[in-house]
């Protein structure tokens, strides 16, 4: 008889989102009921210059083509080496993995032109790891009439659902997503907004530093209320769901458009509006649309923002809200996980989209696989 370890299929997912801090990357064990664990993790920041790279991709520029062909080369080296880390840290060998679903870098999300692009050297990537990846699992659902994004829902449905508790599942990446998994209603996802987009940008900008530890810069700043009345007036705040959003919206262009009518005010009071924006603009959409949850799980870098923790605490008196490690899965780990999974449903050609989260006309198989 095999053993439960014959039975395990490992699978490695690599995710970097709009913040462009880096890739995390998690090993996922699936067992032959399907049900995941995750075995190990890794990190690795972006070398100098990526980032740039890709902010300069995201703007209409000269020389796209080119520019991105480069840059994917660049991300599929990078994705390798934490590949590689990530093996070296649970002493596994390149043959032991199944297959890597590799989310890719958005550099245009615009699925009312009806396309999403996300870069990636995914033929190099298997050439470089030897392992199968599975990548572009966004095309497939925008195809079908669907935004593509956000993709993760399922997973949270999967792994995060309780039949006792209505739970809200919050990522606070570069962009804050949330997922409702109340008992009795169907599952919804979207993006809410800017999660830690504008608080990075201004605080790179003012302070040199990549992001606002702790939140501890906008909280020595106070709330401008106007300028926080006029930014939540944005149409994509009144949107109903389904929606998604980007740094194709939400960029510093954006910011400045906002600021344009106070031009003298305190970098620190901007901070603190920033973080009062992300907080006011994620329990607006949980307050109208998860009305009875009992508890938020929250995951993503934000998560560490205590500052940011605190105000969406303000928010949401009513609601316990604490972090995904709580039900197993520590915050860095849960978006890099969801993509190992969604390697694992296409592995066994099982749909992977939530229709009534993305718009799309019905179940679709996603993603396409690079043989190793
Ligand atoms: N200690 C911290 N204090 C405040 N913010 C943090 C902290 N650690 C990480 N972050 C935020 O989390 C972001 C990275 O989050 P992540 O979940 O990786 O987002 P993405 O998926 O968009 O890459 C950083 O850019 C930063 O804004
Ligand atoms: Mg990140």
């Amino acid at each position: 008889m095999k053993s439960r370890h014959d039975m395990i299929e490992r699978y490695i997912g690599l995710m970097s989102g709009t913040s462009l801090d880096g890739v995390d990357a998690v090993l996922l064990e699936m067992d032959a009921q399907g049900k995941p664990q995750v075995v190990e993790d890794s990190f690795l920041p972006f070398p100098a210059g990526v980032r740039e790279q890709v902010l300069q991709l995201q703007a209409i520029g000269h020389n796209e083509l080119d520019l991105a062909a480069r840059l994917a080369n660049t991300l599929a080296r990078i994705y390798a080496d934490v590949v590689a880390q990530l093996l070296g840290k649970a002493a596994l060998p390149a043959a032991a993995i199944r297959a890597i679903g590799c989310h890719g870098q958005t550099i245009r999300h615009a699925p009312h032109a009806a396309y999403t692009l996300q870069i990636g050297n995914h033929a190099l990537l298997a050439e470089l790891t030897g392992i199968d990846v599975i990548g572009d699992f966004r095309s497939r659902d925008v195809a079908a009439g669907g935004h593509g994004a956000p993709l993760v829902p399922a997973f949270h449905q999967d792994v995060f659902a309780s039949d006792t508790e209505n739970r809200v599942i919050l990522n606070i990446g570069g962009i804050s997503n949330l997922t409702r998994l109340h008992r009795s209603l169907p599952v919804i996802g979207f993006d809410c907004g800017p999660g830690n987009m504008l608080l990075d940008a201004w605080c790179q900008r003012h302070t040199g530093k990549p992001y606002d530890a702790n939140g501890d810069w906008a909280a020595s700043g106070r709330l401008h209320q106007s300028l926080l009345q006029q930014m939540m007036a944005d149409d994509y705040f009144q949107l109903a769901p389904p929606k998604s959003t980007g740094r194709d919206l939400f960029d510093l262009n954006w910011l400045e458009q906002q600021l344009a009518a106070w031009p003298a005010l305190d970098a620190a009071d901007v901070q603190h509006t920033l973080l009062q924006l992300t907080a006011h603009s994620i329990a607006g959409e949980v307050r109208r649309h998860c009305p009875q949850t009992q508890s938020m799980h929250v995951c993503g870098g934000g998560a560490h923002n205590a500052a940011l923790m605190q105000a969406l605490q303000q928010q949401l008196p009513d609601i316990r809200i604490c972090s995904t490690a709580e039900l197993g899965l520590p915050v860095h780990q849960v978006e890099a996980a969801a993509f190992a999974w969604l390697a694992w449903r296409f592995c066994h050609r099982l749909p992977a989209n939530l229709p009534e989260v993305t718009g799309a006309a019905g179940l679709r198989v996603l993603g396409a696989l690079y043989p190793a």
